[in-house]
């Protein structure tokens, strides 16, 4: 092998392996030195510089190659570090990978209980009409209602929604094959919601929603409270006692606030009741505007926040750790 092609044999070998240092050691490059003795006199000085040249080239590349190696070994460039990443990493993070942030995995934990239960997950939008926002959920134009849900609205004229039940609409409309053909809906919705709200520890302006729609031919009250209270007794892993006050939301009659005691396991007292979410029985003109006979059809809905579910759950006394970044929060989910 003559040495321009031993030359790019070894840079590839150098470029490719961890130990770079040990390419220097390599068989052949002794094999050219051992053989100065026997050249003959006038080749030996071009030679001496041939396998000199080779030896300054391959150290070069020796040492690029461990000062990319030890880049790497630093860690690769994240711009969501909180520390600046030229330095070494102090021991922030709980995992070198990082974790679910813990709305996350609760909200996955939510949906597993409601696919469990036979319900069909889809995401909600972040970005709506007003149609899907008051129109097809029963909200009169101008009528003080929609106050309630005050949001915010794109120059367009576009709305991040302030509730998941902006779904409603869709998965009626798509569930009415179903319907038609003998079975039900039964589908949850979940995802981001906006309000236009002052931040304090029990109100943010971006929360999480789940929302749940179910219709048949005789879907009922009694139905929708059961398949509730199952929820709840699942999600907190005991049993509960539930109430219901009447609530008035435009696209449900009669509309109810459903609240479970808190439990002592949880640091409740008897008697000490949270609402957890809105819900009722399908509004006549929302299945309407599904293009659903209400005469023939009936389901319930709900819908409620996930941070609150959440804050109970892990006794979290305030709303906006969640969005805070905060590693010490973080980390406590870990
Ligand atoms: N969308 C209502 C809210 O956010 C909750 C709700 C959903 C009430 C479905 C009734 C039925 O306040």
């Amino acid at each position: 092998m003559n040495i321009d092609q031993l030359r790019s044999e070894l840079l590839e070998r150098i470029s490719t392996t961890d130990q770079p240092r040990e390419v220097l050691k390599a068989e052949e490059i002794k094999q050219l030195y051992a053989v100065i003795p026997t050249l003959d006199p006038s080749e030996r000085g071009p030679h001496g510089k041939a396998v000199n040249e080779l030896k300054l080239a391959l150290e070069s590349a020796v040492a690029e190659r461990e000062a990319a190696l030890e880049d790497d070994a630093i860690m690769p460039l994240d711009v969501t570090a909180p520390w600046d990443v030229n330095t070494r990493a102090p021991h922030l993070l709980p995992t070198e990978q990082g974790t679910q942030h813990p709305l996350t995995r609760e909200l996955e934990n939510v949906i597993d209980i409601f696919t469990r239960m036979g319900f069909e997950a889809i995401e909600s939008r972040q970005i709506d009409d007003d149609e899907h926002m008051f129109g097809s959920l029963n909200f009169p134009e101008n009528h003080p209602a929609r106050d309630g849900y005050d949001t915010f609205r794109t120059e367009e004229g576009f709305i991040p929604p302030a509730h998941t039940s902006t779904m409603q609409n869709r998965i009626l409309k798509d569930g009415k094959a179903k319907l038609e053909a003998g079975g039900q809906i039964a589908a949850v919705s979940y995802g981001r919601v906006f309000r236009n709200e002052d931040v304090d520890a029990t109100h943010e302006h971006t929360f999480y929603q789940c929302e749940g729609v179910f219709v048949s031919r005789d879907a009922t009250l009694g139905n929708m409270l059961g398949t509730l209270r199952s929820f709840f007794e699942v999600y907190y892993g005991q049993k509960l006692k539930i109430k219901t006050q009447p609530a008035y939301f435009p696209f449900v009659e009669p509309g109810l606030e459903f609240a479970i005691e808190k439990p002592a396991a949880l640091g409740g007292k008897p008697g000490e009741w949270l609402e957890m979410l809105g819900c009722g029985m399908i509004h006549p003109n929302v299945l309407k505007s599904a293009g659903i006979d209400p005469t023939v059809y009936r389901g319930f809905a709900w819908g409620g926040g996930i941070e609150r579910l959440v804050m109970l759950k892990y006794g979290i006394e305030d709303l906006r750790h969640f969005e805070s970044a905060k590693l010490q929060f973080l980390r406590k989910f870990a």
